[in-house]
């Protein structure tokens, strides 16, 4: 099923420290924000995407689009201060007759064809679906300085993006949160307070959030392994 992609862009990357904001990091010569295009631009399924920038940076995202020639972002619009506003604003420019829609970190560049696929498949299917991996570290609730509970890891599973919804889902789900001025940690979050199930689709662990500098590392190796594999 073809399907429509909303990427927020519009953060300022206070935890990376990096000066710039992540999606300009250059990873093996070419900025994060390109890693994410590409793959969106190359998917047949892909129909159209609507980019969001900070209003400082939509020159700079305007010329990018152009220099890279991506020919599938339609759009390209200014964010608000949380992620939960800039995604509302780019939802807002997805043609209407969209049936499917994918939300996606612009700050999540080693997303695969692989996962997209089975994420488009099960969305289509039932409504809503993100990908997500089950925890592999104990989790314990801290107050202060203590341990409070340790948390059954079996059923932690953390969330990535993409997330997958119907267009008219997901948009009721930002509308009610936007006139209730409730703001959550992801887009599933808010379909589910709707009362729509979300399903789970196993993601990658390599589809990481640059978050922290620790994860360019972390890029740089996963870029470094593929780019080995394909001249194997
Ligand atoms: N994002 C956005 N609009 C905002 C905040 C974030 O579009 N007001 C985007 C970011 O550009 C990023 C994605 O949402 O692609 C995930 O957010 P996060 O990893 O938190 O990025 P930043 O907000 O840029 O980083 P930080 O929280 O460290 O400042
Ligand atoms: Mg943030």
């Amino acid at each position: 099923m073809n399907y429509w992609t909303v990427i927020p862009a519009a953060g300022q990357g206070k935890r990376m420290n990096a000066g710039i904001s992540k999606q300009w990091i250059e990873l093996l010569g070419k900025p994060v924000l390109a890693h994410t295009l590409d793959v969106f631009e190359k998917d047949p399924l892909c129909e159209g995407v609507i980019l969001v920038g900070s209003k400082q940076e939509l020159k700079q995202m305007q010329q990018f689009v152009q220099t890279f020639q991506y020919t599938k972002v339609h759009q390209i619009v200014p964010g608000g201060k949380e992620r939960q506003q800039s995604v509302y604003e780019g939802l807002k420019k997805v043609t209407k007759d969209a049936d499917l829609v994918l939300i996606h970190d612009a700050a999540r560049p080693f997303i695969t064809h692989d996962s997209i696929q089975q994420l488009v498949a099960r969305a289509a299917d039932s409504g809503s679906a993100v990908l997500a991996v089950p925890v592999k570290d104990t989790v314990k609730k801290v107050v202060q300085d203590h341990v409070e509970e340790t948390i059954d890891r079996s059923s932690l599973w953390a969330v990535q993006t993409p997330q997958a919804f119907r267009l008219s889902i997901v948009m009721k789900a930002h509308e009610k949160a936007d006139k209730e001025g409730y703001v959550g940690t992801d887009d599933a979050s808010l379909v589910e307070r709707i009362g729509e199930t979300v399903a789970i689709v196993m993601g990658d662990y390599h589809n990481i959030k640059l978050t922290t500098s620790d994860d360019l590392l972390f890029g740089q190796a996963i870029l470094l392994d593929r780019q080995g594999e394909k001249h194997n």
